[in-house]
């Protein structure tokens, strides 16, 4: 058996040749246990040293100490190259580096539309107006001149929802009553969001789509006004100064006249496949708004006439961006959105 000087001479060897080999903080933590631990190699060693001759504790105490120094400055030293070399290999990983066919976002058609669609009515002078998704019976219904039971409830499949009175509305039209009662007169506003049909879904229905609401009530307010606004709207949309409208009678139970209002095709000028050869789109029913639902708000209609109209936003933006199926606006397909980057 070697002499304790010779072993700590062994020890501090075998102890610099595995601190070099260490490449990680598990490895260092076992080395550590090995030489410095309760039960390590060290502290074997100050055990012999107790049962050692006193001249050779005199040798050899100093040597023990000056390895079991090393040992714990060593393991600091270590550490923190350990730590250092760690985060110089985060400094070089680059998250913002490109990668090659990264899907890059785009706004939704629909919000492109919309935003084109309000630009345009704020410029002619109608204000924002908003309502909920979640209506009242009231608002859907009854305030726009169609009481409980009356046939035209049959015009919306409705989804009732277990509220008792409570429905996801079918019509923007719904934020008539609710402007009326809210803003002053003079009013001209629009509303573009969400209405919902109980419909089999089809490429050309959708239990959920866009309706763009308007009104305008003032002194004096005619069809003549109605008819020049959608006019003018058109021709903004579709960039032509020369396209036309033509009027037809419609029913709606909260306007009187009804109209529906069609436009000349904006996309042939014999006929095509989206006018189905007629050289006219159906596009906007309106009318004046019935002096029962004027009354209604509070709005005495012999001072006062508004019109109103409200249009298939969802089915004016397939014609003016060319999509054939209703479902490619719902269904997240990246490929299609990819067109409106
Ligand atoms: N809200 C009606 C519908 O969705 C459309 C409309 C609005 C008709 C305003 C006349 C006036 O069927």
């Amino acid at each position: 058996m070697s002499t304790l000087q010779e072993q700590i001479v062994a020890q501090t060897l075998l102890w610099q040749q595995e601190l070099t080999a260490v490449n990680n903080h598990q490895q260092l933590e076992e080395l550590r246990i090995k030489f410095l631990g309760k039960k390590g190699s060290i502290q074997g060693l100050f055990e012999q040293l107790g049962s050692c001759s006193l001249e050779e504790k005199r040798m050899c105490g100093p040597l023990l100490n000056a390895l079991k120094n090393e040992c714990e400055k060593g393991t600091k030293e270590k550490k923190i190259h350990l730590a250092a070399s760690t985060s110089e290999h985060h400094a070089t990983f680059d998250v913002t580096a490109y990668t090659p066919g990264q899907l890059e976002g785009s706004l939704h058609p629909y919000t492109h539309f919309i935003t084109e669609v309000q630009n345009i009515f704020l410029s002619m002078g109608f204000e924002l107006l908003d309502g909920p998704e979640v209506e009242t019976d009231y608002h859907n219904f009854t305030a726009l001149n169609i009481p409980a039971d009356h046939p035209a409830r049959d015009m919306y499949d409705t989804f009732w929802l277990n509220s008792p009175g409570m429905l996801m509305r079918t019509h923007t039209s719904t934020v008539q009553m609710r402007a009326m009662k809210e803003k002053k007169l003079p009013l001209a506003g629009i509303c573009t969001g969400r209405v919902f049909r109980h419909e089999a879904v089809d490429a050309s229905h959708d239990h959920t789509f866009f309706q763009c609401e308007g009104i305008l009530i003032d002194k004096n307010v005619t069809l003549a006004n109605l008819f020049g606004v959608i006019e003018e709207f058109l021709r903004a949309l579709f960039g032509s100064d020369t396209l036309t409208i033509r009027t037809r009678p419609g029913f709606f139970p909260f306007v009187e006249p009804g109209v529906e209002i069609d436009m000349q095709c904006p996309f042939c000028t014999t006929g095509c496949s989206t006018c189905k050869k007629t050289r006219w789109i159906e596009v906007f029913p309106g009318g004046m708004i019935h002096p029962n639902v004027l009354k209604e708000a509070g709005i005495d209609p012999t001072v006062y006439s508004g019109f109103a109209f409200g249009f298939g936003l969802t089915r004016l933006a397939m014609l003016r961006y060319g999509i054939k199926d209703i479902r490619m606006l719902s269904n997240g397909k990246v490929q299609f959105l990819k067109r409106f980057t």
